[in-house]
This record gives C-alpha cells, sequence and structure tokens, in this order.
C-alpha cells in the first residue's frame, strides 16, 4: 500500500465506553485525509448550529443541543484553533472565516488575569492564525496574553498561579504545563527572556513536587504563597489524591514534549519518557489505548473512557516520537498510530450531521464535579485533529 499520506483506519475490537463489551468488525478503510474532509463536514455543521457571540462547549444528546460558553471560559480557543488546523488541510474558506469571526469574539481576553488558561485560550486560536496567516495584529494581541500570563506568576513558589482562592493558598494544577508554549512564542517575538525563564521556572518546580515515585503526577498542588512550601496535594479532577488522573498524565506529557521542543534540555525529555512510559506500561491501559478517566477509578474495566486523554496522548506522543530513537521512537510513534486508529473507528468518530458538529465522542470532563461525563468536548477534537496533522506530516516527511 502506498504509505504517503494513508493511513488504513481499522476499527478495533474496542471495550464500549459504556462499560459493557462490544465488538465491531473491521469494516472501513479511510485515510487520514477524508478523516480530516469528514472532520471539517462536521465543523461547518457545528458552525450553522452555533449561536452567534458564543463558544461551543459540548453537546446535549438527550436535547439535541449545543451547549456553550462566552469567551472567558478556558476551552474558547480551541473551536478557533480547530477551524484552522482544517482550513490548513482542505482550503476550505468557510472554516477560516469562521475562524477569524471567532477571533474577534476572543480579543478582549488579552486582558484577561483572572485565569492561567489564557495560554490555551489565545495560543490555540490567534497562534494558529498567526502561523497561518501572520499579521502584527495577532502579534501584538499574543504578547499582551503573555503579559497577562506572567502576571499570575509568584517567584517564592516559582509557578504560574492556575486557581484564585484565599491569599495564602497557591493553587497549581499540572494543566498550566500547557499554557507555558505561549510564553516560549513571547520570548521568540519579543526577545525578552522574562517569558522564557517564568516558563523554565514553571516546568522546574512543576518536575520537583507533582511528580510520585512512580511518574504519575498530582493533578493539584496547594503551596503556601510566601514560603514555596507544598500545602497539600489536590485530587482535582480526579477519583482521588493519590490517584492518576489521567488527563494530568496527557497534559504532563505533552507538556514536558513541548518544553523540551524549546529548550532542548535533556531533563524534560526524560521527564516525558517517564510519563509515556508510566501510562504505556500501565496495568490498567486498556488494549487500544484510550484511557479510562482515572487510572485508578475503581470500577476498572466499567469506568469511562476519556477521549480527551487519548487525543491529547496521541499528539504528544508523536512528537515525542522524533525525540527519541531506534527500538524508543518506533514505540512512540506506533503507540499512537494504534490511538489515532481506535479514535477514527465509529467507536469514538461520530457519523456526520450527528453529536452537535463535533468530531469525536466519549470525553470525560469533571466527574467529581458531576460535569461533562461521557459527552464530546472542544479540546479532545483539537488534540485529535492536531494529531491526525502531525501524523500526516511525519508519513510524508
Ligand atoms: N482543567 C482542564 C481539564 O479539564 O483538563
Amino acid at each position: 500500500m502506498k504509505i504517503r499520506n494513508k493511513i488504513s483506519i481499522v476499527c478495533l475490537l474496542i471495550i464500549s465506553c459504556f462499560g459493557c463489551t462490544s465488538y465491531e468488525q473491521p469494516n472501513n478503510e479511510l485515510t487520514v485525509s477524508e478523516m480530516l474532509k469528514a472532520s471539517s463536514s462536521q465543523y461547518l455543521f457545528m458552525k450553522d448550529k452555533l449561536e452567534q457571540g458564543r463558544f461551543p462547549k459540548t453537546y446535549n444528546k438527550f436535547m439535541d443541543k449545543l451547549q456553550t460558553s462566552p469567551s472567558d471560559w478556558w476551552c474558547s480557543g480551541f473551536y478557533p484553533g480547530t477551524l484552522f488546523y482544517l482550513y490548513e488541510e482542505t482550503e476550505n474558506q468557510e472554516l477560516f472565516d469562521e475562524g477569524l469571526h471567532m477571533l474577534t469574539l476572543l480579543e478582549k481576553e488579552q486582558y484577561n488575569i483572572e485565569t492561567h488558561d489564557i495560554g490555551f485560550m489565545m495560543y490555540c486560536s490567534y497562534g494558529n492564525a498567526n502561523r497561518i496567516s501572520p499579521n502584527p495584529k495577532y502579534d501584538t494581541i499574543l504578547v499582551n496574553s503573555a503579559k497577562s500570563l506572567i502576571t499570575r506568576f509568584n517567584p517564592n513558589v516559582g509557578c504560574i498561579k492556575s486557581h484564585n482562592r484565599g491569599d495564602n493558598d497557591f493553587v497549581v494544577i499540572v494543566d498550566n504545563m500547557m499554557n507555558l508554549e505561549l510564553l516560549f512564542w513571547a520570548t521568540e517575538f519579543t526577545k525578552d527572556s522574562i517569558y522564557y525563564n517564568i516558563a523554565v521556572s514553571h516546568a522546574n518546580t512543576t518536575m520537583k513536587n507533582h511528580f510520585r515515585a512512580d511518574n504519575s503526577l498530582y493533578h493539584g498542588i496547594n503551596y503556601n504563597a510566601e514560603t514555596g512550601k507544598v500545602n497539600y496535594y489536590i485530587g482535582g479532577q480526579g477519583f482521588s489524591e493519590e490517584s492518576a488522573w489521567s488527563r494530568g498524565q496527557a497534559w504532563g506529557l505533552y507538556g514536558y514534549t513541548m518544553m523540551y521542543r524549546f529548550t532542548k534540555d535533556r531533563k524534560y525529555l526524560d521527564q516525558a519518557i517517564k510519563i509515556a512510559e508510566f501510562q504505556l506500561n500501565h496495568p490498567n491501559m486498556p488494549e487500544d489505548l484510550i484511557p479510562y478517566w482515572d487510572y485508578n477509578a475503581p470500577d476498572i474495566p466499567n469506568a469511562l473512557r476519556d477521549a480527551s486523554t487519548g487525543a491529547i496522548n496521541c499528539s504528544g506522543l508523536l512528537e515525542l516520537s522524533q525525540y527519541t530513537q531506534g527500538e524508543q521512537s518506533r514505540k512512540y510513534f506506533e503507540s499512537a498510530e494504534k490511538m489515532l486508529l481506535t479514535l477514527s473507528s465509529s467507536q469514538y468518530t461520530a457519523p456526520a450531521n450527528t453529536n452537535g458538529g463535533f468530531i469525536l465522542k466519549h470525553s470525560v470532563g469533571n466527574i467529581p464535579a458531576m460535569t461533562e461525563i461521557d459527552v464530546p468536548l472542544t479540546y479532545a477534537d483539537y488534540y485529535y485533529v492536531e494529531a491526525l496533522k502531525r501524523y500526516k506530516e511525519i508519513k510524508t516527511r
């Protein structure tokens, strides 16, 4: 078979997200390009359903209704970011125009100092727009966004604050690693090392305190804002303080791989490898490589899967496979390929014009808070499309 730009999407034996076992026969062969084309159609379908001035959040299948958010929700950058990725692949102008329209709604968030998620919000959106179609206005917005993000840095702790709590609480969650990409861009653009240094300090402090002996990650830490000492660990979106919340592991894997991309410091690569090994060798990692929502969920094998973790891991591993060699590189690439196959099967990919226009089904937002359970999510789609693009790029090199 001609390898160029091609992957057989074969339906695998899949364990149902609903906890019971269902089997699907191999029944289709699709290319990455076809998956990207189908994803583009889905996003145009979503665009037509989307209420003016709002951002997609998830979809309520019982009411056949998109759930939406204003621009200050942490996920507001993923929809425009996915539109830009899909435009790059299909050159469908409608996708690009919708992405540009969403940017106008996001613009004011450049001054938002109330959230650490401004990296996700602005870099996934404006960052991609600027890469595809460079514009001095986007540069200014991204620099302002980076300035807003570093207002949350505390040198006593060595980290950017994630959540706003009481004066003596300084909460940092592992997800925050993902916001550092914006800071590296800002130093590259402005030549001011302040952004780079804060990103490095945050990553080093997280490396020191967030990891357990088995290389799994705590979701959150409450630090003493004056001394920088760890007050206590936070279970956050995971099953418990001592459990390994799956998406947290994925943010760490992706985040430390990205740290290596910008710094070429071997210790970050080693950390990313440790997280990859923790997950890939975990006895509770399912055969199809789409994790349960927590590696220590008490009801495994009946626990829900989280497609968003699968997509983030997949994209992160594809990058990691490019920084490693030989057998190790092959293992990461092939694991990512398997994740892509699973996500692209009918078990996870929604049929056309269903699922509110979201590409993937079966993600888990926050079980402890009882929100977004077994639903489509914008970040699952964003990292899935990114993974398809990365896969295609590696294969065509
Ligand atoms: N807190 C961001 C997430 O759900 O991954």
